[in-house]
């Protein structure tokens, strides 16, 4: 639970979730995905898998006819619980390796800023694989992830050096994900002081040092699969 990054067992998912909470409202602030994901969940039952503290979720579960939040974070989840009070909405606290749904039951599934934090590739097989199983027969991955370049990368230095970032995406690739849509989108902060505050917390004080003023680019790729590749 000490880990200084966002991997699975982040300090940042529990004990001190507040922190991730402040860095997820600063994400995206043009709310650039939310309108690029809109028309995939329209009027569709949908799975926020790794839904986190309900970024997505307090957005689109109005549009949705039923919407499940999975996490593995109970401390997670009870922020979300608290923004999302709603009929159509269940919360799920497992993980996404076993999900506790029927086969061929979900029509979109999006996933956002997730399959990354668990580092090993066969537990992220099993997961495509769930994903899968519990998803109809026309529906649609969708995974929101961090592109290669952009201020967020090169402050966690991951960028001039793109190794990390491109084995990641590649690997996604290799299971039937394709680029759906590609963009530029940008944290704000409410100063300085917090970007750096917050970076801190969570890559250690000299990622936060590299951080120069409250907005910060960062790049998006959205993949997309279906059921059957
Ligand atoms: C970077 S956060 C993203 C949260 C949310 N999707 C968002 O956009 O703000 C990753 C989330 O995935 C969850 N998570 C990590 N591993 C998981 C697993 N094996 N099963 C389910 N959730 C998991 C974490 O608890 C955390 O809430």
């Amino acid at each position: 639970m000490t880990k200084l990054n966002l991997s699975e067992k982040s300090k940042n998912y529990y004990e001190e979730n507040d922190i991730y909470e402040i860095f997820s409202i600063a994400e995206d602030y043009p709310n650039k995905i939310y309108k690029a994901l809109l028309p995939e969940i329209k009027n569709k039952i949908v799975l926020d898998l790794g839904c986190g503290t309900g970024k997505f979720m307090s957005k689109f579960h109005k549009d949705t006819t039923k919407y499940y939040g999975l996490d593995l974070s109970e401390q997670q989840l009870n922020i979300a619980k608290e923004k999302v009070k709603d009929d159509n909405v269940e919360f799920i606290c497992c993980s996404a390796e076993n999900i506790p749904l029927e086969d061929n039951s979900i029509d979109s599934i999006i996933s956002t800023w997730v399959l990354g934090t668990i580092l090993e590739e066969d537990r992220r097989t099993k997961v495509f694989n769930e994903m899968r199983r519990v998803l109809k027969e026309n529906g649609s991955i969708y995974l929101v992830e961090n592109d290669i370049g952009g201020e967020f990368e090169e402050i966690r230095n991951r960028y001039p050096d793109i190794s990390r970032t491109k084995k990641y995406n590649n690997s996604l690739e290799n299971n039937g994900f394709k680029c759906y849509n590609k963009f530029e989108t940008y944290f704000k902060f409410d100063s300085k002081e917090q970007a750096q505050k917050i970076f801190s917390n969570i890559w250690g004080t000299e990622i936060g040092k590299k951080v120069s003023k409250e907005i910060i680019k960062q790049n998006i790729v959205i993949y997309k699969t279906m059921k059957k590749l």
